[in-house]
Order: structure tokens, then sequence, then C-alpha cells
């Protein structure tokens, strides 16, 4: 993706897919390009951008429907649930007007049909008094609360495909366990396949069966998520893994990657994080490695099967969600 003021590459590369009902995982620092990836599924990136490459729902191009299909992509095809609620939830309007909004609009539903589908879908993501809800505005919700509607309204048509991107990251520790146990849950039940956006290695891997992790704008590493929590074949992807407090809290410290990923996407030349990487050669400043098959995933370092053992994450210094 590219960006007109400047034309950076933003994102490159990045391809994907998500079958019926499985949940991947795209995990990077911010800026690394995954809300940008997001928003180019929904076709919701931002207008300055250039997008090449395609998204296909069910075999078809997202970029050939009319805006009657695309509507109904947007709301039974793929559904998004944003990081933060207040954002993205009119403050002067009701609840019940924000939730019935797309069912009205774009499914063409009956309002009171919308009405009572919505009260439905708030009790099944735990709220209670659904018709008290709907007369509420946002501020009279708590972030959690809010979170909670924004998952119903994106549920409500039930969905084939749920974006969510970094759905906890605006809410305390408590309620972020809450809010995505309820995820996991409501994802199993309707057999929904989920893209999970988020900067959390072991949150990714305890709720989807395979993980993409992005680094300046592109998939360094993909597969399965305990196979990649455990035998990781980028070095940022074991750099992540072990970038965990230690369980035991006096042993408690925060490691951090040294150095601070690229701006603005792309670097030029070779591997994008070679400058921070422990086993870069003159190949990674030179080459940028291509994305790869290695042992039953993807990875893009040039010296993998070299370093392998090396980047294994042994127990003691990581957490399990
Ligand atoms: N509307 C925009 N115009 C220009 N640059 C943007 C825009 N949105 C995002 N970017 C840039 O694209 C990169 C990726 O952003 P983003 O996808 O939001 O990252 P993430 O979600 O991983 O934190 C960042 O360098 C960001 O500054
Ligand atoms: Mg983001």
């Amino acid at each position: 993706m590219k960006s007109r003021q400047g034309s950076k590459t933003l994102v490159h590369d990045v391809t994907f897919s998500i079958k019926a009902g499985e949940s991947l995982g795209l995990v990077g620092e911010s800026g690394s390009g995954k809300s940008l990836t997001a928003r180019a599924i929904m076709g919701l990136h931002p207008a300055s951008a250039q997008l090449t490459g395609i998204c296909q729902f069910r075999n078809k191009d997202i970029s050939s429907m009319s805006s009657r299909e695309l509507r109904e992509y947007r709301t039974r095809g793929v559904a998004m649930i944003f990081q933060d609620p207040h954002a993205h939830i009119n403050p002067v309007r009701k609840i019940g007007d924000f939730l019935t909004e797309a069912l009205v609009s774009n499914l063409k539903m009956p309002k009171a049909e919308a009405v009572s589908r919505v009260s439905r879908t708030l009790e099944e993501v735990g709220l209670s008094d659904p018709h008290r809800r709907l007369n509420q505005y946002p501020h009279e919700l708590s972030g959690g609360m809010l979170q909670r509607v924004m998952i119903a309204a994106a549920l409500a048509a039930d969905p084939a495909v749920l974006v969510a991107d970094e759905p906890t990251t605006a809410l305390d520790v408590t309620t972020q366990a809450e809010v995505m146990a309820l995820l996991d849950k409501l994802r199993r039940e309707r057999n929904m396949a989920m893209l999970f956006i988020t900067h959390d290695l072991d949150l990714a891997a305890a709720v989807c069966d395979r993980t993409a992790v992005m680094y300046a704008g592109k998939i360094v590493e993909m597969q399965a998520s305990d196979m990649l929590h455990w035998h990781p074949h980028h070095p940022y992807t074991a750099a992540l893994a072990k970038s965990r407090p230690a369980i035991d809290a006096r042993l408690a410290r925060l490691l951090v990657i040294p150095g601070s990923p690229p701006s603005g996407g792309a670097a030029t030349g070779g591997c994008p994080f070679a400058p921070r990487c422990a086993y870069a050669t003159t190949l990674c400043q030179e080459q940028e490695p291509a994305l790869r098959h290695l042992g039953g995933g993807l990875g893009a370092c040039h010296h993998s099967e070299r370093i392998e053992s090396q980047l294994r994450v042994e127990g003691e210094g990581s957490v399990r969600v």
C-alpha cells in the first residue's frame, strides 16, 4: 500500500487466506501495518492509499463488487471490531441506533426485526437488560461494556469472518481477559473465521490456529500458533516470544527488543530487521530475504536453518495464557 504523500510503501507482499471457522492471528509492533491490512480487507483503506493485489471473499474480488454487494460483504461477509470503541461509536446517538444501523441500511432489514435481533445479540455478549441498553448513550456505559456493544454490532448480522483489530487494547487487564474469552467463545459457537490483530504474541497463540508476524509492513513468519511460539523461524518472532515478563514476579523484567522498526514501512535493500538482529550478516544487510517454506510454516530469514536451535523459546522465560 502506498500513501500518495511521498508515495511510501507501507505494506507489501502481504498474502494470507483464512478458511471458514479458522482463526488467524496477525501480530506485530505498532506501525507494522496491521490496521492498514485490516482496512484493506474491508475496502476501508484511506482514500489517499493506492492498493495493488486482490482481496477475495468466497472467490469474488472485492474490488469488482457493486456497492450493494460491498455493503452486504461488510455486514454479513466480513465484520470488523475496532481497537477503541469510543472512537467508533457516535457519542450523540443512542446505542440502539448504532447497533441497528448496518442491519437496516445495508441489509434493508425492517427496524423492528433489527431491534429484536440486536437485543438477542446484546444478551449473547453478556449485556443484561438489552432494552434499557438500546436507549442509553455511549457515555453511560463503561469501556468494557462499550466494547461488548461493538462486538454485538459486528456479530448481529452473523458474519462469516470477524476482523478484530486489537479489540482489547483500550481496556483494563481484567476486562481484557473477559472480552477475549467472550470473543473466543462466540467465534467457536458460530464457527466464524477470525483475523485477530494484536501486538501480543501469546494472546494470538492462545486464541488462533495460525499466527502471522508482521514487521515493517511485511509478513516475516507464519506458522501454526503453538509451533510459532516455541519454534520460531524468524529472529523477530523469537524476540517477541522472549520479550515477555518472567512468570516469577521477583524476576519479572520486560525484555525489550533493542532498536526500533524502520519508520513508514519498508526499508531499502536488505532485511528490514537486520539493524536489530543479533544474527545479521553482510547478506542480511544487502539482500531482503523472501518469505519461504520452512518446516511446516513460512519464514523470511536467510539464516533460519543455521540459527534454529538458538531461536527456540524455552519454557521458563515466557508465559502462556
Ligand atoms: N492514512 C495514512 N496515511 C499515511 N500513512 C499512514 C496512514 N495510516 C497509517 N499510516 C502509516 O502506515 C504504517 C502502518 O500503520 P498501521 O497499519 O496503522 O500500523 P499498526 O496497526 O500495525 O500499528 C505506519 O507507518 C503509519 O504511520
Ligand atoms: Mg493498528
